[in-house]
């Protein structure tokens, strides 16, 4: 019977958030926290979900998961009343993670009765809603456990395309309309440039760069400051579309710096600083957001958020030798006085 474990990162988008959803290109990295997933093949006729870091267990018979219904348009029927009734969660992202794990499942048998039982336990190391890529880390997570169980895929032949397309799904549930960036890293990790319906590009920096992840414990729905944003673009259209395009400028910027970095983070720092500005422009920052940067810049450090914002987190581009420095000690104590969580990790790791 089927037992396995799998694990995908988190991510963080260095530049290239939201001008990504408009077809410019994004720069983004995998991170060391990571989703964990067990799943276990059993006789039962029930199958048993346990997710530790949402406080929720839900035992669920098979003959109940089909009765959902997958529609041909991408969405799925029976499924939100239900999910609703057990998870009793106000907050729509985790609501809809539960309604995506039944779509994915269905999807990953080829729409057809889902025959196998199964415990499955889902633990993470990221904040659900913060910005760090939960949901695509979920995504992958149960998106390569359920073709697994259902044999479309064996162990030591992982087909990462298929994963990456289910795990899409799994965002489309959760986002309404992703640009693929977030399910395309954490399937394939390293350090990428990104475009919508073009695909991908590895990245390699020659030298470790370091980075710290501070999270402003502010939760936010990427699907709402997508939506946010395509309504200012819809205002302004020209506006948007050349702020978009200095985005990309800048995305391309980036791409030399970080290909020929050498230890010296100036020019990076001065892409945060601009970026973060961008970002502001087109009103996705957040009071916690703007304190994060404050206290950065007070300390000598460039910042900007990552992912959707509107809270979620921000990061820190840090020297190598970071350490040592005494202007990092203040901004750790200042960042956790301030009541921000603080992670430090490497580009392209995970
Ligand atoms: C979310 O991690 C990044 C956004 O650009 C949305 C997307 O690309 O789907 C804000």
């Amino acid at each position: 019977m089927v037992h396995y474990k799998v694990s995908a990162p988190g991510k963080i988008i260095l530049h290239g958030e939201h001008s990504v959803v408009y077809g410019k290109d994004a720069l983004v990295s995998a991170i060391g926290l990571r989703t964990n997933l067990e799943i276990k093949e059993t006789d039962s006729e029930v199958i048993f979900i346990d997710f530790p870091s949402l406080k929720f267990q839900l035992e669920i018979p098979l003959i109940k998961v089909n009765e959902f219904l997958v529609n041909s348009d991408g969405t799925i029927e029976n499924v939100k009343d239900f999910v609703e009734n057990q998870f009793k969660r106000s907050n729509e992202t985790e609501n809809n993670t539960l309604v995506a794990l039944f779509y994915v499942l269905k999807k990953a048998f080829g729409n057809e009765k889902v025959s196998k039982a199964f415990d499955l336990s889902v633990k993470t190391d990221l904040r659900i809603g913060g910005g760090s890529g939960s949901s695509a880390a979920f995504g992958v997570s149960i998106a390569t456990g359920f073709l697994l169980l259902t044999g479309k895929m064996k162990e030591n032949t992982l087909d990462h395309e298929m994963i990456s397309n289910l795990a899409f799904e799994s965002e489309r549930v959760i986002h309404l309309n992703p640009s693929g960036v977030d399910n395309t890293i954490c399937t394939y990790g390293g350090l990428l440039k990104f475009a919508k319906g073009k695909g991908f590009s590895k990245l390699t920096i020659p030298k470790q760069l370091n980075i710290l992840i501070v999270d402003t414990g502010v939760s936010r729905s990427t699907a709402k400051l997508v939506s946010q944003v395509r309504d200012l673009h819809e205002g302004f259209p020209i506006l948007f579309d050349n702020i978009f395009e200095s985005m990309n400028i800048l995305v391309q910027e980036a791409i030399k710096k970080y290909s020929e970095f050498n230890g010296d983070i100036t020019d990076i720092e001065k892409l945060f600083e601009i970026n973060s500005g961008l970002l502001t422009t087109i009103g996705v920052s957040h009071p916690s957001l703007e304190e994060i940067y404050k206290i950065s810049r007070k300390n000598n450090f460039s910042s900007k958020l990552t992912g959707a914002g509107g809270g979620g987190y921000a990061i820190v581009i840090l020297p190598s030798d970071y350490k040592n420095k005494e202007n990092f000690e203040n901004l750790i104590s200042e960042l956790n006085e301030a009541g921000f969580e603080t992670t430090e990790t490497v580009i392209g790791g995970g």
